[in-house]
């Protein structure tokens, strides 16, 4: 398994926790930054999170900023992606279940690292539920349309 994760310094602390569970399992982390407490701007982040899982060989994407806001709706702008704004276990299952979310969004000052990990966990445990594929394509359409 591979992930992509980025984060503006709102989610840098929160990124490198994530960081370090990850690193106790058998997955591939690619890390887009940022790498310190500096303000950076966090649709940077999205963009770059949004282009690598699009573009490139990931499973999923995680992107982090101060409330998980701007950097999923700056993710959401990337053709192709639906980052999901996940905020306890339950909204990260149905994310993958309901929208087979390619990125997940967290809040660095709103969410905690031990709840992290259990979304994380309930994200990725889940399974995406086939017949929810036609509002997908729904949305595909809109992107289509644009
Ligand atoms: C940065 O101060 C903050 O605005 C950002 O991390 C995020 O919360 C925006 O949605």
């Amino acid at each position: 398994m591979r992930i992509a994760i980025g984060s503006d310094h709102g989610g840098y602390e929160l990124k490198e926790y994530i960081k370090s569970y990850l690193a106790t399992k058998s997955v591939d982390v690619v890390d887009f930054g940022t790498t310190s407490n500096d303000p950076v701007d966090y649709p940077d982040y999205g963009k770059k999170i949004g282009l690598a899982v699009t573009e490139e060989d990931f499973d999923f994407g995680i992107v982090i900023c101060g409330t998980g806001i701007g950097i999923s709706i700056s993710a959401n702008k990337v053709k192709g992606v639906r980052a999901a704004l996940v905020y306890d276990e339950f909204t990260a299952r149905l994310a993958k279940e309901h929208n087979n979310a390619n990125i997940i969004a967290l809040g660095g000052r709103t969410t905690s690292n031990e709840e992290a990990i259990k979304i994380l966990d309930a994200y990725m445990n889940a399974t995406f539920e086939l017949r929810h594929q036609k509002r997908l394509n729904k949305i595909n359409e809109i992107e289509e349309n644009e």
